[in-house]
C-alpha cells in the first residue's frame, strides 16, 4: 500500500520520480506528490486523485529542475484522500520534506507532544508527525535524525526524507515494508518495488528490518538503528522494462492474462530431475522432516487464498496429510495448533501482505516449519520463512491477481507432489504422470484463451447486471469463489461464490427470474450431484452459464450458456477454468466504462492489518 520513490542523480529527478511513481500506482492512486530539492529549498506538489492529476498540475507550473527527489502514490489510512492530507508532508521550516508507507500506531501521543511543543500540523495523517520530529532532531545530519526518530515510532513503516540543506542525500528508513534499492551509475534509487526503477537498472541491494539507507549519486549507504554500516545483500532483476508496460493492451490486466501460459512455464521450469521427478530444494527441509510432518497449514489472503485451497485438495489427495486453508487475517487471533511438525505455507503473490506475514510470525513462534510461496523475490514473506518456492510469474502490476494466482497454484500443485514423491504415498510413475499433466497445461491455457471470444460476447450482453452468483464442487468451489472476487472487485457487482451443494441451505433464496449463475462444472465424478444442484436453480429462473470440459456433455442440457475448456485431469482443472473467469470480470468491467486495472478502494499490496 502506498507506493515510494527516491532518486539521487544527474537527471531531473520530478522526471524518473513521475515515472517510479507511474509503475507503482497499482499500490494505491488516491493521491500523488513529489518534492524536489533545489536551490536550497524543497519544492513540493501534492494532489489528491490519480497521478495524472498531480502531472497535470506539474504540466501547469514552472519546471522543477533540482536533481533529488522524493515521490508518494497515496492509499488512504489516516486521513481522507485530499490535497491536504498527500504525501509528502513538510515540517514547520518547510525544509524536511517526507513520504511514507505505513502505519504510525502511537502517532496521535507523538502528534500531542509536537503541538505542546509549539508545532504546527496542517494534515489528519501521521507522516507529517515524522517531518515535524526530524526538524526537531536535525543538527546537520539527516541520517542521524531519522535513526532517532525510527527509534520513537511504533507500527510499521517505510519513510523517505529529502531535506532542502542536502542537495544529493536522500535518506530511507524500513520497519516491516518493503523498501529497496536501485543500484545505478553516477544516480541511485529507492523504491518500494523494483518496477520503479527498472528503466534505469536492474540491479537491486535488499533494505532490510530496521536499517536506514543514505542515498547518494556515487554511494549507498546502510546502518542499523546503531548507526553501525551493515553489509547488504544485492541481486540482479531477470526481466526488463518490456514485463512493466503494457506493450499494446489496453489494460495491464489484459496482458497480465495473456501471459499466463508462459507464466506457468516459468514456474515448471528447471523444476524436474533427469527422472522426470521433482526436484524442490528451495524446501529446504529433509526427507526425515518431510516424512515426520503432520499437517499442512496454508495461510493466505483475497485470491491467494483461493490458490491455496487448490493447494489443500491436491496436497490431501497425494500426501494423505491433513491440511488446512486459513484466511491469514483470522489465523493468529484464535490460538492455531501448530507445532514443529507443522509445514505452514505462506501463499501471497507480493509477499508483503501484512495479514498473512503476521499469520506467518505467529506459526513460526509455535515452531512450525515455513514455506513462503511467492512472486517477489526478497519480499518480507521469503526472507522471514524458512525456505521460499519463487512463482516466477513476472511483475504483476493489474490490481485484480491473474497469472499470481495461475502459478500459486501451480506451485501448490508442486509442494504437493513432492511432500508425496519423499513420503512415499504416490509411485514414482504416478508423480511423473501427474508431472506430464502439468507441462500439458500451458498448451491448454493457449487453446483456452483462444476460445475466449464467447466469453467476452456473454459479459458485454449480461453487463447491465447487478448479482451474478458462481457455483462450483470440490477444485470447481474455489473456482467458484475466485470468479466472484474478480467480477466484485473490477465490476463492482454483488458477486458471490457457493460450494454447489450449499445453495439450498440458503443462497437459493438470492435466485429470481433470470439471475445469471456461473457454473464450474470441469469434468469430475460429481458432475451428477451437480447437475441437481442446477436444475434447482433453474426450476427457480437462473439463467445458468456452465463452464464445462470438451467432450462433457453432461451439463449441456441445462445451460443457457456453454464455455468449452479443454480435458485435463480434474483435479487440475483450475488451472483452466478459471481463465473465462479472468475473462468475464475484466469485460464485465470495460462494458461498464470501468478503469480494469485500478478498481476502486482498492490497491494491489495491502500491507495494513
Ligand atoms: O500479495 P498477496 O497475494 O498476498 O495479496 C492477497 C490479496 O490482497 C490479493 O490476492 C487480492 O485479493 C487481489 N486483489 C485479488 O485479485
Amino acid at each position: 500500500m502506498c507506493g515510494i520513490v527516491g532518486y539521487v542523480g544527474p537527471k531531473r529527478a520530478v522526471d524518473v520520480v513521475l515515472e517510479g511513481l507511474r509503475r507503482l500506482e497499482y499500490r494505491g492512486y488516491d493521491s500523488a506528490g513529489v518534492a524536489v530539492v533545489e536551490n536550497a529549498t524543497v519544492d513540493v506538489e501534492r494532489r489528491a486523485g490519480k497521478l495524472s492529476n498531480l502531472e497535470k498540475a506539474l504540466s501547469e507550473r514552472e519546471q522543477m529542475t533540482g536533481t533529488t527527489g522524493i515521490g508518494h502514490t497515496r492509499w488512504a489510512t489516516h486521513g481522507a484522500p485530499t490535497d491536504r492530507n498527500a504525501h509528502p508532508h513538510v515540517d514547520c521550516t518547510g525544509k524536511v520534506a517526507v513520504v511514507h508507507n505505513g502505519t504510525i500506531e502511537n502517532f496521535a501521543e507523538l502528534r500531542h507532544a509536537l503541538e505542546v511543543g509549539g508545532h504546527q500540523l496542517h494534515s489528519e495523517t501521521d507522516t507529517e508527525a515524522v517531518a515535524h520530529m526530524v526538524e526537531e532532531r536535525y543538527d546537520g545530519d539527516l541520517a542521524a535524525a531519522v535513526r532517532s526518530v525510527c527509534k520513537e515510532l511504533g507500527g510499521s513503516f517505510v519513510l523517505v526524507v529529502a531535506h532542502a540543506d542536502h542537495p544529493d542525500l536522500v535518506v530511507g528508513a524500513r520497519r516491516n515494508l518493503p523498501l529497496v534499492a536501485g543500484v545505478g551509475e553516477g544516480e541511485n534509487f529507492l523504491a518500494s518495488d523494483v518496477t520503479a526503477f527498472i528503466g534505469h537498472t536492474r540491479n537491486a541491494r535488499v533494505v532490510d528490518q530496521d536499517q536506514i539507507v543514505e542515498l547518494r549519486s556515487d554511494s549507498i549507504t546502510v546502518t542499523d538503528l546503531e548507526g553501525t554500516v551493515v553489509d547488504g545483500e544485492q541481486y540482479h532483476v531477470d526481466w526488463d522494462t518490456d514485463a512493466a508496460e503494457k506493450g499494446g493492451y489496453e489494460f495491464f490486466m489484459l496482458k497480465e492474462i495473456e501471459e499466463q501460459p508462459a507464466a506457468v512455464r516459468e514456474t515448471l521450469a528447471g523444476r524436474l530431475d533427469s527422472k522426470g521427478l521433482l526436484r524442490l530444494d528451495e524446501l529446504a527441509l529433509s526427507d526425515e522432516d518431510i516424512r515426520d510432518l503432520e499437517q499442512v497449514v496454508v495461510v493466505a489472503c483475497g485470491s491467494s487464498y483461493h490458490s491455496a485451497m487448490v493447494g489443500k485438495y491436491a496436497i490431501e489427495r497425494w500426501t494423505r496429510i491433513a491440511t488446512s486453508v486459513e484466511i491469514a487475517s483470522e489465523f493468529r487471533y484464535r490460538d492455531p495448533v501448530v507445532n514443529r511438525r507443522t509445514l505452514l505455507v505462506a501463499v501471497s503473490q507480493s509477499g508483503e501482505t501484512a495479514d498473512t506475514l503476521e499469520a506467518l510470525r505467529h506459526a513460526r513462534q509455535q515452531r512450525a516449519w515455513s514455506l513462503a510461496v511467492t512472486n517477489t523475490v526478497g519480499s518480507t514473506v521469503a526472507r522471514e520463512s524458512d525456505a521460499a518456492l519463487y512463482t516466477r510469474g513476472g511483475p504483476e502490476v493489474a490490481v485484480a491477481s491473474t497469472k499470481a494466482v495461475m502459478t500459486q497454484m501451480t506451485a501448490m500443485y508442486l509442494v504437493g507432489l513432492y511432500l508425496a514423491q519423499v513420503r512415499g504415498t504416490r509411485d514414482p510413475d504416478e508423480v511423473r504422470a501427474h508431472l506430464r499433466d502439468l507441462q500439458e497445461i500451458p498448451h491448454l491455457i493457449e487453446e483456452t484463451l483462444s476460445r475466449m471470444e464467447v466469453v467476452r460476447e456473454l459479459a458485454r450482453d449480461l453487463s447491465s447486471e447487478e448479482r451474478v452468483l458462481f457455483i462450483g464442487r470440490h477444485v470447481g468451489y474455489p473456482m467458484a469463489l475466485e470468479g466472484a472476487l474478480k467480477l466484485k472487485e473490477l465490476a463492482y457487482v454483488s458477486a458471490e461464490g457457493f460450494p454447489a451443494g450449499e445453495i439450498k441451505h440458503g443462497p437459493i433464496a438470492l435466485v429470481e427470474q433470470g439471475t445469471p449463475v456461473v457454473v464450474l462444472a470441469p469434468r469430475h465424478a460429481l458432475t451428477s450431484k451437480l447437475v441437481t444442484n442446477v436444475q434447482e436453480l433453474r426450476a427457480r429462473g437462473a439463467r445458468t452459464i456452465v463452464v464445462t470440459t470438451d467432450g462433457d456433455d453432461a451439463m449441456e442440457p441445462y445451460a443457457d450458456h456453454l464455455i468449452r475448456i479443454p480435458d485435463t485431469k480434474s483435479l487440475l482443472s483450475p488451472l483452466l477454468t478459471m481463465v473465462p473467469m479472468q475473462v468475464f470480470a475484466a469485460e464485465f468491467a470495460k462494458a461498464r466504462g470501468l478503469d480494469v486495472d485500478q478498481p476502486r478502494n482498492l490497491a494491489k499490496s495491502v500491507t495494513v492489518e
